[in-house]
């Protein structure tokens, strides 16, 4: 994946879709935008540098976990194009709904949006994943989540304030560092 690729992304799947009609005139601004139920679409900012951490291609499968708005699973969903899988899963039931609902608008059938079930991170029975996202943030590395991932597969995600690029080889993990970034909790 290039800045080209990104771009594209950022550019066909607009914001201002997956926003509260009330709040669609702040699509532009770069600060996280509330959905209701004390969430949030995230910082343009920020799901840029973890979309790049990522490094999405065609054809990967990925999971989207904390769908919020189903904004990142619409990028995610451009990234890897119809030859990919895009599963998000989202704990709040009402912003399943609102999250599936924008994502539609989009015709992209190789995207989903499903209830989180309690209890279980991520969604462990349609696992391994080339990529995952986590768009809240952990209290420590979710190794649930690490056993999920494909060979090679990549997952970027908050631990506290710190934002981590986790790398499985084998029986290796390699994580990384990138800067600190403010979420909601993982819950
Ligand atoms: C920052 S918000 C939404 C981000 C989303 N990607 C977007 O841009 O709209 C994070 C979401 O994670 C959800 N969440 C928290 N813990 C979760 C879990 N264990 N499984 C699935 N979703 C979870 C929250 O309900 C919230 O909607």
């Amino acid at each position: 994946m290039d800045e080209s690729d990104l771009a594209r992304a950022f550019a066909e799947v607009d914001r201002a879709d997956f926003l509260p009609p009330d709040r669609r005139a702040d699509a532009g601004v770069d600060e996280p935008v509330a959905i209701g139920h004390g969430q949030t679409n995230s910082q343009p900012y920020t799901v840029r540098v973890m979309l790049e951490l990522l490094d999405v291609r065609p054809g990967h499968r990925v999971l989207d976990v904390g769908s919020g708005s189903g904004w990142t699973t619409a990028l995610l969903g451009h990234l890897v194009g119809p030859d990919g899988l895009v599963i998000g899963v989202e704990l709040e039931p009402e912003l399943v709904r609102f999250g599936a609902g924008n994502l539609a608008r989009y015709g992209m059938d190789w995207t989903s949006i499903s209830p989180a079930e309690e209890g279980v991170l991520g969604a462990p029975d349609q696992a391994p994943y080339d990529r995952i996202l986590v768009s809240a943030a952990a209290r420590e590395l979710p190794s649930a989540l690490v056993g999920q991932l494909a060979e090679g597969g990549v997952m970027v995600v908050p631990v506290g304030a710190d934002m981590l690029r986790v790398q499985r080889g084998g029986e290796d993990i390699d994580i990384t560092r990138h800067g600190t970034f403010s979420f909601v909790p993982l819950r």
